[in-house]
């Protein structure tokens, strides 16, 4: 054992001697840094890779404008911007002020000159993840963010409060203050707010509302923020790395940026490559780090005497003394020899001790490994709510098909160890694998992010939920594994992406015809009236939206993401819950009163019927402030006759009839007042209805008799209902035909 460990660590001392040539070369090489380099601007240190002034910076990425004016202190932009730097570490971040948007208004509700907003367009290093976070206050606030990270983003918060009494300092909570976070790799943004009652029910304390991107340890929320900010700007924290791998970079030793005793890693968050120096050497690892002489330096590591090495120190005792040398730790640092027989029988007796003490030592350690391994096991699976999950699920397995508990390994090897070449999709919530199970089902496996308590709630509320579902147009769940520290939930894989993607590039909504679109919808309506109504205890989706409709090969819908869904006591039409949903899909009606009902999901299909009618975007900033959601957009076209020039071009050469009819329930499910709207049992109805106005060849199929007689029965009470709506009675007919298609084709 002993032998084979020394070969490891000689191939390894090798290699980070084959190292130290290559970088000692790479050094002598480069272009050294001209001594006549400004190193501050005003009282911010500019370290190189960063500089001002040709020359001085490893690349125009990091070039620094200083701005010498004769009325103040110089102070410091990024390169072709009006972005003012704070001030930059060479562990990789960088701070910038950014702006604070303002929307006031007066005691009378009139918006006071026109709002502000905040924005930042970056060209190199984008903004970090971790350390910042999308702030608003106000009382009477919406912030919204939108911005590029690649595909465009947008996302937002709602803050709103009744009195100064509702709030707490320090508390970002929602009342007074809310926060969110931003994407990855996000490179510029423009954030606004608006008030949903110009701020007249709360303008005696809090006259404006504000937004900003910052530094989320740099801001503390105070009740006095709410009178007024004084501040214009706040600091935001940027990533910042040198462009590619360590791989690449090393490639070419004159341009490689990690100098002298350094080593290059690779940064996680931003694609690039940072330096770091070696252990023992401090300084500048872009320019090269020097041996930091310990015996100097710090405190004296030793307790004998110190020798300072080249990158080490070494500990040694002075004569007539033995021991390690060292101060503190396990050993015994310098102790004065005692006479010499009594020293050979002490040495052979703490000889044996060590060998005997080892060998015990390593029998322990793995037996405790492997003991620590199982408990580890146990206590995530007790952490994530296992034991309440395998409860609920015990008491479901007689109805429903058992939801399996998979062992962590099983989806280890599914994933090759979750391998990134095997994500197929990324989201707030966490990341999506595709993974192949011994009997070579595809399936997807859902990994959450972080668990805190209220995500594991919703985890568990998802499992749940599905475990009540069985429908042929929903994601199935397969089962779960809460042996690793997040939760992993195991589905049927659905290979042909988001009903969003294919609405939205311009390559896939082309082959998208309207008779697709149209039943995509009706199956989507379909899922929805069967989890409010046929479901033992009816479900309320609550975050409807295309990126939440799959599609199959044959583009046949499927729903998913029931994180956030509710069930519905029998007893109880309405819930009184914190509001969640997506911009743009929110029902307005439950953002003002957080009373949640069945009708919400109505308004957010209405959205993805729209979206599917016109193929815009349901929330979008480059529209007009007042169509920014797509149902204003929509709304305001069919309140001035515009529809044909809204549809989606494919759509609008299709039967008018068809498109009328279905542009009008989207009308419908939009009314502002949740009773107004149909159920969804009437709109899957009304999209049937919609869908057989053009002759489909396989109207005509034989039904079973059986399950006709079984269909009819179900359905009387959609008669009475459907009655009350303009269906008619033909529609109906045909819908039911409809309706039993599932049974035949499942028969397959
Ligand atoms: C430098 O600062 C002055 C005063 O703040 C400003 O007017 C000027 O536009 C700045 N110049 C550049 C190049 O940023
Ligand atoms: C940079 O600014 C932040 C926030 O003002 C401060 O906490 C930090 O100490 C500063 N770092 C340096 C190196 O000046
Ligand atoms: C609010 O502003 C409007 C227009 O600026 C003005 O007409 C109105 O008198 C103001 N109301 C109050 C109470 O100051
Ligand atoms: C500057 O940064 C951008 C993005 O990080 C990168 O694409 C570009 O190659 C970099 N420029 C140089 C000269 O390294
Ligand atoms: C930000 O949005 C506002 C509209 O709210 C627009 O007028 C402005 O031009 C945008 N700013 C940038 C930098 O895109
Ligand atoms: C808010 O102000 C706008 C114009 O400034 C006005 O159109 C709107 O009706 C006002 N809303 C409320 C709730 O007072
Ligand atoms: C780089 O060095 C810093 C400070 O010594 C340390 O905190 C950090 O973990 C190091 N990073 C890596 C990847 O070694």
């Amino acid at each position: 054992m002993g032998s084979k460990w020394n070969l490891l660590e000689i191939t390894r001392m090798m290699l980070v001697v084959g190292q130290l040539l290559l970088i000692s070369s790479s050094l002598s090489s480069s272009q050294a840094v001209s001594s006549n380099c400004q190193e501050t601007c005003g009282v911010v240190a500019v370290p190189y890779p960063f500089g001002i002034g040709d020359g001085c910076y490893l690349n125009k990425n990091f070039s620094i404008h200083c701005n010498v004016t004769a009325a103040s202190t110089p102070k410091p932009y990024l390169r072709n911007s009006n972005i003012e730097v704070l001030n930059i570490s060479l562990d990789g971040e960088l701070r910038i002020y950014t702006h604070i948007g303002v929307d006031c208004y007066n005691e009378s509700g009139i918006q006071q000159q026109s709002g502000t907003w905040a924005s930042a367009t970056l060209s190199a290093f984008p903004f970090s993840k971790t350390k910042n976070k999308l702030t608003a206050i106000g009382c009477d606030t919406v912030a919204v963010i939108a911005g590029s990270k690649g595909q465009g983003f947008a996302s937002g918060c709602l803050s709103v409060c009744t009195g100064m009494d509702d709030v707490t300092d320090g508390a970002c909570d929602g009342i007074g203050c809310c926060q969110t976070t931003i994407p990855e790799m996000l490179l510029n943004y423009n954030a606004s707010v608006v008030s949903l009652k110009n701020h007249t029910k709360v303008w005696s304390f809090n006259p404006c509302s504000y937004v900003f991107l910052a530094e989320d340890k740099s801001f503390n929320f105070r009740r006095e923020n709410l009178h007024g900010m004084k501040k214009k700007v706040v600091p935001s924290v940027l990533d910042w790395a040198v462009w590619e791998t360590c791989v690449e970079a090393q490639k070419d030793p004159t341009s490689f940026a990690c100098k002298a005793h350094s080593e290059c890693f690779d940064f996680a968050n931003v694609p690039g490559y940072r330096c770091n120096c070696s252990s023992g050497y401090k300084g500048n690892p872009y320019l090269g780090c020097v041996d930091i002489d310990e015996c100097n330096d710090l405190e004296n590591p030793c307790d004998g005497i110190c020798h300072n090495t080249e990158g080490s120190y070494t500990c040694s005792c002075p004569k007539d003394y033995h021991g390690d040398g060292k101060k503190g730790g396990d050993g015994p640092g310098c102790i004065a020899n005692p006479k010499s027989s009594h020293l050979v029988i002490i040495l052979v007796g703490i000889g044996v001790g060590i060998i005997v003490l080892s060998f015990s030592a390593g029998f322990l350690y793995l037996g405790l490994k492997k003991r620590k391994l199982i408990r580890l096991k146990e206590q995530y699976f007790k952490q994530n709510g296992g034991l309440l999950l395998q409860q609920q699920l015990h008491e479901r397995d007689r109805t429903t098909n058992a939801t399996k508990i998979f062992s962590a390994e099983e989806l280890e090897k599914a994933t090759e160890h979750f391998d990134e070449s095997k994500i197929v999709g990324r989201g707030g919530y966490g990341t999506v694998y595709k993974g192949i199970l011994p009997n070579s089902t595809i399936v997807a496996i859902k990994k959450s992010k972080l668990v805190d308590e209220s995500q594991i709630e919703q985890f568990i509320n998802e499992v749940i939920v599905l475990s009540q579902i069985n429908h042929r147009n929903v994601v199935k769940l397969l089962g779960c594994c809460l042996e690793t520290e997040v939760p992993l939930l195991v589905y049927e894989f659905v290979n042909n992406g988001t009903l969003f993607d294919h609405i939205h590039n311009p390559n896939k909504s082309s082959k998208m015809s309207w008779e697709t679109r149209l039943r995509i919808a009706s199956e989507t309506a379909e899922v929805l009236s069967y989890l409010h109504s046929s479901t033992s205890i009816p479900i309320i989706h609550r975050d409807i939206k295309s990126m939440n409709i799959l599609l199959d090969a044959n583009y046949t819908a499927r729903v998913s993401d029931f994180g956030a869904s509710r069930l519905v006591p029998l007893d109880q039409s309405e819930l009184s819950t914190m509001v969640q949903g997506t911009l743009g899909y929110l029902d307005p009606e439950y953002l003002r009163t957080s009373q949640l009902t069945e009708k919400s999901d109505v308004y957010s299909f209405g959205v993805v019927l729209i979206e599917l009618l016109t193929g815009k975007k349901a929330l979008s900033f480059d529209r007009r402030e007042e169509e920014r959601s797509l149902a204003m957009y929509f709304l305001l076209a069919l309140k001035e006759n515009r529809l044909f020039q809204i549809v989606e071009e494919l759509i609008a050469r299709e039967d008018n009839e068809q498109v009328k009819r279905a542009a009008d329930l989207a009308k419908r499910c939009l009314k502002l007042k949740g009773e107004e709207r149909p159920t969804m049992k009437e709109v899957a109805i009304e999209l049937d209805g919609i869908r057989t106005m053009a002759n489909h060849p396989w109207v005509n199929l034989d039904l079973n008799p059986e399950e006709t007689v079984h269909l009819l029965g179900k359905m009387t009470d959609s008669i009475v209902s459907a009655s009350s709506s303009n269906t008619t009675n033909t529609g109906y007919a045909d819908s039911m035909k409809n309706h039993a298609m599932p049974s035949v084709s499942s028969g397959r």
